[in-house]
């Protein structure tokens, strides 16, 4: 990308932010992580760039910030103003927690007001050997960024048990959960998540529509010893 180019791509993020509140979001989340655009500036694999975008991680980082700053400007102050990040490349010479906790710190400076810690994404299809895929395997990145950049963080990735992600909310690892595939399994799932956390009585959160034929069925069961 020539100077021109990043200067129009950054200032069509900060259009888009504009577009996005004179449609009604309330929330914006950059996508940075993941080999994409953002993603591509930040990591010193593919960013092989010899001037002001590239080498140093001040330089590598320039681009993230400058696209945070477009944004922020075209987005409500009120308005959460999110980035999600791979925290680690998962690859020798490829971007690592340290790194990712100086740029949220970088980011909050813009105005940036949380981080959703992902992994990985750079080097093609093949998995890095270093990425261990578990439940939850990317909760100590939020962990980390959270503490250490003194910023919000959102947990991802191989997430899917409403206790599980309970707890982790309240030993103050993130302060958000982002669920994908349980999501597409169970549309429900924050309503059923609700219901497992004993935090709607009676399917308040339910439309009403729903919510109303499902209590009264849970009271006949209770009544019926059935449950
Ligand atoms: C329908 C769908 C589309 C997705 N699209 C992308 C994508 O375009 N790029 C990407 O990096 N990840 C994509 N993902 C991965 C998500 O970003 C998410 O981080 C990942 O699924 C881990 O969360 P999960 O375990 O809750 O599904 C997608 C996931 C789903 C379910």
């Amino acid at each position: 990308m020539s100077e021109d180019d990043i200067a129009r791509v950054v200032a069509a993020f900060g259009a888009a932010a504009r577009r996005a509140k004179e449609a009604g979001f309330k929330i914006i989340e950059i996508y940075a992580a993941h080999g994409f655009l953002v993603h591509q500036f930040l990591s010193p694999i593919p960013n092989k760039r010899s001037d002001k975008w590239g080498g140093s991680v001040e330089n590598r980082r320039r681009f993230a910030v400058e696209v945070a700053r477009a944004v922020r400007a075209n987005w409500p102050e009120a308005y959460p103003l999110a980035f999600r990040l791979s925290a680690t490349d998962w690859l020798d010479g490829g971007i690592e927690v340290e790194e990712t906790i100086e740029t949220a710190r970088a980011l909050k400076g813009e105005g940036v007001d949380m981080i959703d810690c992902s992994t990985g994404g750079i080097g093609g299809k093949q998995r890095p050997h270093r990425m261990k895929i578990a439940q939850g395997f990317q909760v100590p990145f939020a962990a980390q960024v959270r503490e250490k950049a003194d910023i919000a963080t959102m947990a991802v990735g191989f997430l899917w048990d409403a206790k599980h992600c309970e707890e982790l909310l309240l030993a103050g690892k993130a302060d958000m959960i982002a669920l994908a595939r349980e999501i597409l399994d169970d549309p429900n799932w924050p309503l059923h998540a609700a219901q497992e956390l004993s935090a709607d009585e009676g399917h308040a959160m339910w439309p009403v529509e729903s919510g109303w034929w499902l209590m009264k069925r849970e009271r006949l069961l209770d009544k019926l010893g059935i449950r």
